[in-house]
């Protein structure tokens, strides 16, 4: 078992990795939460692993109610948002209850984002399911859904009481979305850690379980340092965990979030990044090549994009939260394990690199 910190003076939280879910129940007993809990899952994490993390929580004294929402991004709404308000009420939950999100980032931030608000704010454990919600989306505590407009355009930081990461979940999920939160991964290796992104290059088509954990851990370490160090991103800090999300982000939003995972449109956008970094001159086109290698030897190689004018695809990047009064920022390379934020990338070289 591996556990780390995030430090966050009174909003701290332990990290667990290689744990067993059915232990969370005794784990969480000591919190003083109050025994009416709410556990959030889809379909598929319900289907899979409900039982037996209800089982816990029962033995470990509380009463544990569930709510099972559809799964995937299309459902990363405000209506789904609300079936978990109406489940926490008929849950008979108090301002000391808990909400447990069982599942990938889908159920991560809904659930999170119905914990920060739900009477103005209950306790919120994350139980992530899938590679890139235990790297990235359990931990950090960002929380929000969807609007048609635009992605995570509604949220609310919410840092949870605690991250239970069974490594153990990760062999149910399919070679896409293991690939899929590999994204996160490789971005950790590019935006600071330039030994990681070597153990990446070296060993990612050949993972042992322990391998596994070890990069869970890693990247989590990576991602709290950020956050540690800029909670509320305004420090311009935390932005650089955006490595490869504003054209990312606008590829979702293009496709309507289905057809594309969030993993796939990042590592697009880690391309993206890598392109516009050769074309200013900041990397050698062999340090675009190694990111592009390792994009693929992950997985993330070939995925069917539709195809939208640059200006289009321009219009959707601005309206990211990340642009200031209209302007885009992209995080870019300047080596492996280095990256600098520009908002004064010439839209002539953006168009450039879209075609
Ligand atoms: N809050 C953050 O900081 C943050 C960071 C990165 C991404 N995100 C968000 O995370 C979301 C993507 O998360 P995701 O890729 O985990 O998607 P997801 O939650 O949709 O999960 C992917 C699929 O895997 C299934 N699944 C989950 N666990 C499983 C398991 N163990 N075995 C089999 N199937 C399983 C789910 O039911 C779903 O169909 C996006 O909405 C993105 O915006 C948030
Ligand atoms: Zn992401």
């Amino acid at each position: 078992m591996h556990k780390l910190t995030v430090k966050l003076a009174k909003r701290a939280y332990p990290v667990f990795i290689g744990v067993k879910l059915e232990k969370l129940g005794q784990s969480v007993k000591c919190y003083g939460f109050s025994k009416n809990t709410l556990v959030v899952a889809d379909k598929n994490t319900a289907r899979l692993y409900l039982k037996n993390l209800l089982m816990s929580l029962k033995s470990a004294g509380f009463n544990a109610a569930s709510i099972v929402i559809p799964a995937g991004e299309k459902h990363k709404n405000i209506k789904t948002v609300e079936s978990i308000f109406k489940a926490a009420v008929k849950a008979r939950l108090d301002r000391k209850s808990v909400i447990i999100a069982l599942g990938g980032g889908v159920v991560g931030d809904l659930a999170g984002f119905a914990a920060a608000t739900y009477l103005r704010g209950v306790a919120l454990v994350q139980v992530p399911t899938t590679l890139l919600a235990m790297v990235d989306s359990a931990v950090g505590g960002k929380t929000g859904f969807d609007l048609k407009e635009g992605k995570n355009l509604v949220g609310a930081f919410y840092q949870p009481r605690a991250v239970w990461i069974d490594t153990g979940t990760l062999k149910t999920l399919s070679a896409e979305h293991m690939a899929n939160g590999m994204a996160e991964v490789i971005k950790y290796g590019v935006i600071k850690d330039k030994y990681f992104f070597g153990y990446l290059e070296k060993n990612i088509s050949k993972l042992s379980e322990e391998m596994l954990s070890k990069i869970i851990y890693t990247s989590c370490r990576v991602k709290a340092k950020f956050v540690e160090k800029d909670e509320f991103e305004e420090k311009g800090v935390r932005e650089i965990l955006n490595f490869g999300h504003t054209f990312g982000h606008a590829v979702e939003t293009l496709h309507g979030y289905s057809g594309i995972l969030h993993g796939q449109a990042v590592a697009l956008g880690m391309n993206f990044a890598s392109s516009l970094a050769v074309k200013l001159k900041l990397i050698k086109p062999e340090t675009k090549a190694r990111i592009k290698n390792l994009i693929i030897k992950a997985g993330l190689g070939a995925c069917a994009l539709k195809k939208f004018p640059a200006s289009k695809v321009i219009s959707v990047m601005a309206r990211d939260k990340k642009a200031r009064e209209g302007k885009l920022r992209f995080v870019l390379p300047l080596a492996i394990g280095k990256v600098i934020i520009k908002s004064d990338v010439p839209e002539e070289l953006i168009r450039e690199v879209l075609k």
